[in-house]
């Protein structure tokens, strides 16, 4: 992957599709499955309140993040565009109550507009091309509902860090760049390198009370 991402396979699917097939069923094969939640969102729901809150996780991956949602009180909607992730999702957690669906970030059904009081991403947009970056953003934002909130898990690196991995971590001005459609910056934190965990971004964005809909609608 580069800058760019790849010009044949724009949203990656191709690239995801392949890895989880040559995965067989072995999650230790996919590199970005821990087999837990992610330590930044668990450290997050010790002080944020999600019960009975309508949460959608995005590229849920294997599950895990969506279930510390639900396992926090949350009603979780989690999806992944790769059906292999879903299915893998779904036998690991049979009695879950997590409604895992196959859909795509860039074509998310029309029901789930702003439908949203928080919506989650952990290191989907870090594997985007910079080009998709502003689609994305839209894609997250159009999804939260007025006064609801979009909370991002990514890793982190300066603008002229040379890039080391097949991921591309996020700069300052990307993450910040979420801030789109009515949503707002509200908290930004940077955790440092700390022995194989990467630099790494934690940014909660908060949608003001209109709409982003009406909010266009009456021009403003
Ligand atoms: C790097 S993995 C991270 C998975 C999970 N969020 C985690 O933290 O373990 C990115 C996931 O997002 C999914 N994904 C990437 N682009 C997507 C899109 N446009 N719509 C839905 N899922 C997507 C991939 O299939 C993959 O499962």
């Amino acid at each position: 992957m580069n800058a760019d991402g790849d010009p044949s396979d724009p949203k990656g699917d191709r690239w995801f599709a392949k890895v989880y097939e040559l995965a067989g069923d072995d999650a230790a094969n996919v590199p970005w499955a821990a087999l837990a939640p992610n330590s930044l969102l668990a450290d997050w729901l010790t002080r944020h309140a999600v019960r009975g809150k309508r949460v959608l996780d995005v590229g849920c991956g294997l599950g895990d993040n969506a279930e510390a949602f639900a396992a926090a009180g949350a009603q979780v909607c989690a999806f992944d565009y790769i059906e292999r992730a879903v299915a893998w999702a779904k036998q690991r957690f049979q009695d879950s109550a997590v409604d895992y669906r196959v859909a795509d970030l860039f074509a998310p059904p029309q029901e789930w507009r702003e439908a949203f009081d928080l919506v989650h991403e952990c290191y989907t947009l870090q594997t985007l091309g910079t080009t998709m970056l502003p689609a994305a953003a839209s894609a997250l934002a159009s999804l939260v509902a007025p006064e609801g909130r979009l909370l991002v898990i990514s890793s982190a690196r300066e603008p002229d860090e040379p890039q080391s991995t097949p991921w591309r971590p996020l700069t300052r001005d990307e993450i910040e760049g979420l801030a789109v459609d009515g949503l707002s910056l509200e908290e930004l934190d940077d955790f440092p390198q700390q022995g194989c965990l990467s630099r790494r971004w934690r940014a909660v964005f908060r949608r003001s009370r209109t709409s982003a809909t009406r909010g266009r609608r009456a021009g403003e």
